[in-house]
């Protein structure tokens, strides 16, 4: 007997574009893009400092001098409300020796940022007001230029505030051509936060983020959400396959069909269940609003097949009673977003889960996952209160669904490094998001 035992080549780094790891068929991923120190340093130099990011919701710095401090990599910026209510970002660094100005979130009282070192002062808008005993500075670096804090490019979207460090980047609504509009029915910008919880996951940020980029994974990952669907019922319209991946590296799902996706199952035992199952595996998706809602339509006796329809048409009329402006229906404009770099959105009924994630540092195996349970208010119910993260959340404490979800971010990260495979493979049908976010980043890699 032979045994055949070539020694397998492991993870080459292929030259395409000069990009190690690099993607040269939609259908495969390299295992290397998610572990490699080389390829998450490439991240940090190309990708990172050149793209638009979402450094802080608007609701977050509320007045005049509140700031934000965001953070990547190792670069630390601050998200300053101006006096005239616009906003503004600075590196984080004074100009005499670097001392960072704003640690996590406040506000800078009196509209002065101050370092705490020496004590040089800025006004909110980035301009110097004050050097102590500037006399035995050199007058070249009394400029004001030479005292204003370095700007980032900043701007608004979604009631989101989102920056980038390449004051040479296109501006963002040019980067968020296509996603802007196709979430633009959603009402984000009416949201606002029921909770904000975070935590620490062992996976690269793409591992973690791409377990929310497809539905392909619902049958096994989620027994509650799949209900004993069979290969047969998983069909494109239902779990996935009409995607728009727009050149930004941005997607969404386009709104699915009102077949029900398990066969045998009537339209309202399928909704009810499908509801409670979100309702109690992630306390974000469906709300109390909507299970309250549901309830009083149980109680009536309603067409099975006509159910979702009147769910819709009480919701509505609710609505309107209690002075939520919900987006105008069809509700179903996206069934989930990715908003490239590392925004993922999954929008349902005036509410939506919202989740960043970023690189924990410059480890390449671990990223920092925030989830936003996210709602549209009643009258009156609006808060003004600044929303406060919570966390880290060990995983065994956050709701049934989104530990599912984080169990098999751990094991894939697990897996990835093995010497048993080289590639992941994709179903382009299924997995288009997580093709077009990955070949967008080798543009930002090759440049
Ligand atoms: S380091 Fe900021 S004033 Fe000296
Ligand atoms: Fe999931």
């Amino acid at each position: 007997m032979t045994i055949h035992a070539e020694p397998r080549i492991q993870r080459p780094a292929p030259a395409a574009a000069g990009i190690p790891f690099a993607i040269t068929d939609s259908a495969k991923v390299p295992a290397g893009r998610y572990f490699s120190p080389e390829f998450a340093r490439l991240e940090k130099e190309k990708l990172w400092t050149h793209v638009w990011q979402m450094a802080c919701r608007l609701d977050e710095i509320p007045r005049p001098g509140d700031f934000v401090e965001y953070q990547i990599n190792d670069q630390s910026i601050i998200v300053v409300r101006q006096r005239d209510d616009t906003v503004k970002a600075y590196f984080n660094a004074c100009r005499h020796r670097a001392t960072a100005l704003g640690v996590g979130t406040g506000s800078f009282h009196g509209g002065q940022i101050v370092c705490p070192y020496h004590g040089w002062r800025w006004n909110l808008d980035g301009s110097n007001s004050y050097v102590y005993a500037e006399r035995g500075f050199a007058a070249r670096c009394l400029e004001p230029e030479s005292l204003r804090l370095a700007d980032c490019q900043v701007g608004e979207l979604f009631g989101l505030v989102w920056i980038n460090m390449d004051l040479t980047a296109p501006p963002l609504l040019e980067a968020m051509a296509g996603i802007a509009e196709a979430l633009a029915p959603i009402g984000f910008e009416r949201m606002q936060v029921r909770w904000w919880r975070h935590l620490i996951l062992p996976g690269n940020w793409k591992v973690a983020q791409e377990a929310f980029m497809e539905a392909y994974h619902v049958m096994q990952a989620h027994p509650s959400l799949a209900m004993g669907a069979s290969d047969e019922d998983f069909n494109l319209d239902a779990f996935g396959g009409s995607f728009e991946c727009f050149d930004g590296g941005h997607s969404h799902m386009l709104p699915v069909s009102g077949e029900i996706p398990v066969a045998g199952m009537s339209a309202a035992d399928y909704f009810v269940q499908y509801n409670n199952a979100l309702y109690f595996g992630t306390d974000a998706y469906a709300t109390e609003r909507e299970m309250f809602i549901q309830q009083g339509l149980l109680e009536r006796d309603i067409d099975p097949e006509q159910f979702p329809l009147a769910f819709f048409g009480a919701l509505y009329e609710y609505a309107k009673g209690a002075g939520i402006d919900l987006p105008a229906p069809p509700t179903n404009t996206s069934g989930y977003a990715h908003i490239f770099p590392n925004i993922t959105v999954l929008p349902a009924y005036g509410n939506s889960i919202m989740y960043r994630v970023r690189p924990n540092g410059d480890d390449p195996e671990s990223c920092v996952f925030e989830v936003w349970a996210l709602q549209i208010p009643a009258a009156g119910e609006e808060k003004t209160d600044r929303p406060e993260l919570e966390g880290p959340i060990p995983v065994e404490d956050w709701p049934q669904i989104l530990k599912e979800d984080f169990h098999n971010i751990i094991a894939q990260q697990k897996g990835l490094k093995t010497q048993g495979l080289d590639e992941l493979t994709l179903s382009e049908p299924y997995e288009a998001m997580i093709v077009n976010s990955h070949r967008t980043i080798d543009q930002y890699l090759a440049r």
